[in-house]
This record gives C-alpha cells, sequence and structure tokens, in this order.
C-alpha cells in the first residue's frame, strides 16, 4: 500500500471511531477494574512543586530509584493520597544501608506531611536517592 492510502486508512479509522458513541463516564463502584497496587507520588525540583516535576504511578512495596534530574535535587515529594505512605532513602534500592534509622531522615512520609512541598525545611533537598511505598496499615494490622 501507498504511504497516502495508509494514511487515509488511518483517517478513515480515526473518523470512524470518533463517530462512535462516547460511553458514560463511570466511577467504578466497587470495582470492575481493580485498582492496581499503585499510588501517584509528585516528584519536583523545586518547591511548591515548581521547576522540573514528575508525577507517577509508583508500585507499593518496592524501591524506586530516582531518575537523574531528582537525584540529590528534590525539593517538593509530596504523595497524592492519605491512604499510602512513602519513605525517601539516601541511597539507591540496591546499596545496603548500614543505618539503624533506614537510610531515611527518621520517619516516613505521609499525605499530610508539612515538609512535602519543601525539603529544604528539613534539610533534605538535596538526599533524595530513592523511596518506597506501602499502604496504610492500621493497628489491627489491616490495610486502610
Ligand atoms: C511555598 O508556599 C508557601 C505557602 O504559599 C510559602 O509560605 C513558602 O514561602 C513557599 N516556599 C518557597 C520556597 O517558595
Ligand atoms: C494513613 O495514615 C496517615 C498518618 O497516620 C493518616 O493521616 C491518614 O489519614 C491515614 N489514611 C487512611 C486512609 O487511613
Amino acid at each position: 500500500m501507498q504511504l497516502s492510502g495508509v494514511i487515509t486508512s488511518i483517517i478513515a479509522a480515526a473518523a470512524c471511531v470518533s463517530a462512535l458513541p462516547k460511553p458514560p463516564v463511570k466511577r467504578a463502584v466497587g470495582g470492575l477494574t481493580k485498582r492496581p497496587p499503585a499510588q501517584q507520588v509528585l516528584l519536583c525540583q523545586g518547591a511548591n512543586a515548581t521547576g522540573i516535576c514528575h508525577y507517577e504511578a509508583y508500585a507499593l512495596d518496592e524501591c524506586h530509584d530516582v531518575s537523574e534530574d531528582f537525584f540529590h535535587n528534590t525539593r517538593t515529594f509530596a504523595p497524592d493520597g492519605d491512604d499510602f505512605y512513602c519513605w525517601p532513602r539516601v541511597g539507591k534500592c540496591a546499596d545496603i544501608c548500614k543505618s539503624p534509622t533506614g537510610c531515611t531522615f527518621g520517619g516516613a512520609f505521609y499525605f499530610d506531611n508539612p515538609h512535602k512541598y519543601d525539603l529544604a525545611q528539613i534539610a533534605w533537598e538535596k538526599s533524595l536517592v530513592s523511596f518506597d511505598c506501602h499502604k496504610n496499615i492500621t493497628t489491627d494490622g489491616t490495610a486502610a
């Protein structure tokens, strides 16, 4: 097929798709599709979600090395949900941590952490290398 033929086919297909009635946007209750165990975290080089940012859903219970852009260069670290928390770490995932504090600044990062929009407030703006996130666990041991 000639390139122009391909393009015509694509346009025809696209036109066909857009002619279909749009399915109603419905919020799944009880979930047809189970939400994957991942949560969104916003990382930015600047405070208050400024500068270069990256927003992604990260799998829970796994360590994630930050990309080069954010290596030792993250001031906004904002978990975007109150049902999970993250541990920012000073070492790479593959590193063996020998610090008794787990190579974090000693605390988990929750949605309501007052420093999430400026890690400089806890002198951590040049420390983030990796992190891992976990679902909130209630006192009786079940997931929140
Ligand atoms: C971030 O925003 C808060 C609230 O508007 C402000 O008080 C603070 O100075 C800002 N931080 C920086 C580093 O711009
Ligand atoms: C998860 O834990 C944090 C910190 O204790 C709390 O603020 C938040 O409300 C909890 N979220 C849920 C869904 O239990």
